[in-house]
Formats: C-alpha cells, sequence, structure tokens
C-alpha cells in the first residue's frame, strides 16, 4: 500500500483507468504523465489558456483546476478520444478544411472548448461562438479561421441531425402504414 495515495478510478476516452495518486495531483498530470495522454497540453500555470481542456461528464472544464480525485467516477473525455484519421470529429474536420491551427499548441483545447459548446447549442452565433471560446488562448492569434473551423463543425452536425431526424420520421411513418 502506498501511504498517502488514494485510488481514482476514470473512465478515460471510454476506457475505465484507476491509479493509486497523490490527493494534490491535478486531473491534467493524472491524464498527461500517469495515462500518457500527452495532447491535453499545458500552456499556464494561472488556470488561464484552456490549453489543458477536456470534457467532464460532457462539460468542457480545464483540467489544470481539477484535482484528479474530484474526476474519481467520472468520464473524461481528450482530445485523442475525439476521432481518428479515418473518423475526424466534425470539430477536426473543421480545423483541417479552415486552417483552424498555426502552431496548434491550443488547438487541442479549443477544439475540446468547441465540442463542449456544440453539445449545448448546435447552431450558435458566430458572437456566441467566440463567447464560448473566450476561456482559451491561442498564441498565434489565429481566432478568425478558429471561428470559421466551429461554424463548418455546427453546420456539418446540425446536417447529421436533421438526417437522423428525417430517418425517424420515416421509421414513424412506415409503423403508422402498418
Ligand atoms: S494549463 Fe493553462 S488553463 Fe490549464
Ligand atoms: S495555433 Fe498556435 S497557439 Fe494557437
Amino acid at each position: 500500500m502506498e501511504t498517502g495515495k488514494v485510488n481514482v478510478t476514470v473512465t478515460v476516452n471510454g476506457v475505465r483507468r484507476s491509479a493509486m495518486v497523490e490527493p494534490r495531483m491535478l486531473l491534467v498530470h493524472f491524464l498527461r504523465d500517469g495515462l500518457g495522454l500527452v495532447g491535453t497540453h499545458i500552456g499556464c500555470d494561472t488556470s488561464q489558456c484552456g490549453a489543458c481542456t477536456v470534457l467532464l461528464d460532457g462539460e468542457a472544464v480545464k483540467s489544470c483546476t481539477v484535482l484528479a480525485v474530484q474526476a474519481d467516477g467520472s468520464d473524461v473525455t481528450t482530445v485523442e478520444g475525439l476521432g481518428d484519421m479515418e473518423n475526424l470529429h466534425p470539430v477536426q474536420e473543421g480545423f483541417w478544411e479552415k486552417h483552424g491551427l498555426q502552431c496548434g499548441f491550443c488547438t487541442p483545447g479549443v477544439m475540446m472548448t468547441a465540442v463542449g459548446l456544440l453539445k449545448q447549442n448546435l447552431n450558435p452565433t458566430e458572437e456566441e461562438i467566440r463567447e464560448g471560446l473566450e476561456g482559451v488562448l491561442c498564441r498565434c492569434t489565429g481566432y478568425q479561421n478558429i471561428v470559421r473551423a466551429v461554424q463548418y463543425a455546427a453546420a456539418r452536425m446540425s446536417e447529421s441531425e436533421g438526417h437522423r431526424e428525417v430517418a425517424a420520421a420515416g421509421d414513424d411513418s412506415g409503423e403508422g402504414g402498418r
């Protein structure tokens, strides 16, 4: 038994992970150093840059402001869990199509913030996107293309949402016609 350490179990990108951690360990260090998920970046030590943003139970949070023990029993999604080369998440696709990154350092945090934003509002105005991204800083100041990337993702996601609704309505009418 490791003295002073506590057990933390978190489902990260769909996989249950457990580790003994110091109670003062931050979630961002648990993800990077404990689990090797280094896509979550650390860009400051003042909780301001947002590079460390992940989804905690579906909500975008700065993982340097959360203790690993506070995440015990939760679901965490990091940028590694968003999509892959064969199956990009619409937000990743948006960054690709609209050139939403320059050096890319802020990109994981910006993308996770955007995913959190679109979970709450699938049809945000440009102003709402800019407000939603306020907590993440891009040192390359590529904000214009970041906003375009999020608008692209919102359009793609609303489109597939629309297709799903049409398909469901089609199923309903099929049922009714029998
Ligand atoms: S590392 Fe800058 S806000 Fe978390
Ligand atoms: S792309 Fe360089 S910090 Fe944002």
